[in-house]
């Protein structure tokens, strides 16, 4: 019997692939940009599953077009490229890939943090350029860390962690979620407070809430504007969560001090895009999870949720378990 055809839709660790392959007929797109719409198309038309990416919109044309689609994994934590109404609706399993990235995501929002503060890139940037001379008094000053406060929009797994690493540092970290957790707050010693307050009080202002029509542009032009002139902002969630020309005229007019962006919108972002002309504005090419381990973690777990459908067993890290009832 002919093996089910799984795509996926860029190389990961091949870890995931031998995985895969032990019981599938595996396609890889060996590009580095993902497959253009009517290749991932063509690609999936009689596909049983796909290993998704960020970049892939699995969407209800997507979902038409695959029939055969039994299993969409997704090897990322957010999976706001799936439409995952239209997925239950047609009995295909999504998943995500929670958990295993969550320290390296958190190592990362703080390493965005104590580089923005502390003027990291800019330094770097300020030696190969030739201009260090000497030790100077008033050279690239920068904002401290230890006992400012923190506040975290967010507080899922990845926020969480970063609260943790925020008490090496002696922060004070405050946050607002949509729901509360009082376990957490008693936990890690964390103050839960509005929005408005979080971002008036707050030091460094770090984003950890998933895309949702509630968090497009959750923080625009007014809630920029309630933050210190001399606070961070983090954004390691998803671009569209922060309003770029906003936070392009905060920066810009000094009632910022500096962010760190490790995601954009768009993505990636256009070279014209004048936030690319601010010293103190730093910004990655969404690479937060990306370590060797967690990237293979990912890809890894994504593999096994689609080898669990294919055999009939509960996907690990599933998001519309209502499909299997049916
Ligand atoms: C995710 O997992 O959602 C990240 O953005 C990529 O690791």
């Amino acid at each position: 019997m002919a093996k089910p055809h799984v795509f996926v839709s860029r190389p990961v660790p091949q870890e995931a692939i031998d995985l895969l392959a032990k019981q599938c007929d595996v396609e890889v797109w060996e590009s580095e940009l993902p497959p253009p719409r009517a290749d991932l198309l063509a690609k999936t038309k009689d596909a049983f599953g796909i290993l998704s990416l960020l970049t892939d919109n699995i969407d209800a044309e997507f979902l038409d077009n695959a029939p055969r689609l039994r299993v969409a994994a997704n090897m990322a934590v957010g999976f706001d490229n799936i439409d995952l109404a239209e997925c239950t609706r047609r009995g295909v399993v999504a998943s995500n890939t929670p958990e295993v990235l969550t320290d390296t995501t958190a190592d990362f929002a703080f390493a965005l943090l104590m580089a923005a503060a502390r003027r990291v890139v800019e330094g770097a940037d300020y030696v190969r350029a030739g201009k260090w001379q000497t030790w100077g008094p008033m050279l690239l000053l920068g904002q401290d860390v230890h006992h400012a406060t923190l506040g975290l929009i967010g507080l899922g797994r990845i926020g969480a962690e970063v609260a943790k690493r925020a008490q090496g540092f002696s922060m004070r970290v405050i946050y607002h979620d949509v729901v509360r957790r009082p376990e957490i707050e008693k936990g890690l010693g964390i103050v839960y407070a509005d929005l408005d307050t979080v971002l008036k009080e707050a030091d460094f202002v770090s984003v950890h809430t998933p895309l949702t029509p509630q968090t497009h542009h959750l923080l625009s032009g007014p809630q920029l504007a309630k933050m210190k002139k001399t606070a961070v902002l983090v954004n390691t969630s998803r671009g569209p969560v922060v309003d770029p020309a906003a936070l392009y005229a905060a920066l810009k007019a000094g009632h910022l001090w500096a962010a760190a962006l490790d995601v954009t919108e768009p993505e990636p972002i256009p070279m014209d895009n004048p936030l690319l002309t601010l010293p103190n504005c730093i910004i990655v090419p969404h690479i937060a999870s990306a370590s060797v381990k967690t990237r293979t973690r990912m890809a890894v777990l994504a593999a096994e949720n689609i080898l669990a459908v294919l055999n009939g067993q509960r996907p690990p890290t599933i998001l519309n378990p209502e499909v299997l009832k049916s």
